[in-house]
């Protein structure tokens, strides 16, 4: 499997370890539904943890599971849980392509913040959103289910627009319930003065 995600390393302090350690119980085993009868939000990335934190105490209506490989953002979520107890947050700390191999159900949402963006040609093939990507999120969300990708990269808005017109499983529409807050990466789009764009999608 070709690696999406750069080998962040960032150090690695020691409260950092206790919480990488800890048998938390907000560690989601994938081939187990969570038990909840809240709409299921998978978000792929969460980085830092700063605002992925925030949203889920904002949108408690909603079950996340937070997937990072990134350590310390990991790390972070781990933390976050062990002292708030949000019952509506899972973590698993890897790739999001190897958690789609092991669930066996669905989710309702699927977010993609400011995926990785490979801007050079010669790594075109590790950005994560691609044709076969689309393909698995296809097969993982529910009938009604939706995907909103957001980028301030033109590269990757270039990227998704020529994956986007080359597929027919999903549309664009424009409403996704669920608010963010502005990420760290979001906020250094807006201080780039770079545009931000937004994809909803949902299926044809
Ligand atoms: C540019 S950061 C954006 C982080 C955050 N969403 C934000 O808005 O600040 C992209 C994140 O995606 C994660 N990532 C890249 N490939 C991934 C994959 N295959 N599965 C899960 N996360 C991935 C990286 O580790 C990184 O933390």
């Amino acid at each position: 499997m070709i690696k999406t995600f750069s080998s962040r390393a960032g150090r690695i302090s020691s409260t950092n370890k206790k919480f990488l350690n800890l048998k938390s119980a907000c560690l989601i085993n994938p081939e187990v539904r969570p038990k909840t009868t809240c709409p299921i939000v998978i978000d792929i990335g969460f980085g830092d943890a700063q605002s992925f934190t925030q949203d889920i105490l904002i949108n408690k209506e909603y079950c996340f599971i937070g997937i990072e490989p990134y350590k310390k953002g990991f790390a972070r979520a781990v933390e976050f849980y062990e002292q708030e107890r949000p019952e509506n947050l899972f973590l698993y700390n890897g790739d999001a392509r190897e958690f789609f191999e092991l669930i066996g159900y669905k989710a309702s949402f699927i977010r993609i913040h400011f995926p990785d963006p490979w801007p050079k040609k010669k790594h075109i093939k590790r950005r994560l959103i691609s044709p076969n990507f689309l393909q698995i999120l296809e097969q993982k969300i529910t009938n009604t289910g939706k995907i909103e990708i957001i980028t301030d990269s033109k590269i990757y808005q270039e990227h998704i627009k020529t994956v986007l017109n080359e597929q027919k499983l999903f549309k664009k529409i424009d409403s996704f319930e669920i608010s963010y807050e502005v990420s760290t990466f979001h906020k250094k789009a807006l201080e780039k003065g770079h545009e931000i764009k937004r994809y909803v999608l949902t299926k044809v």
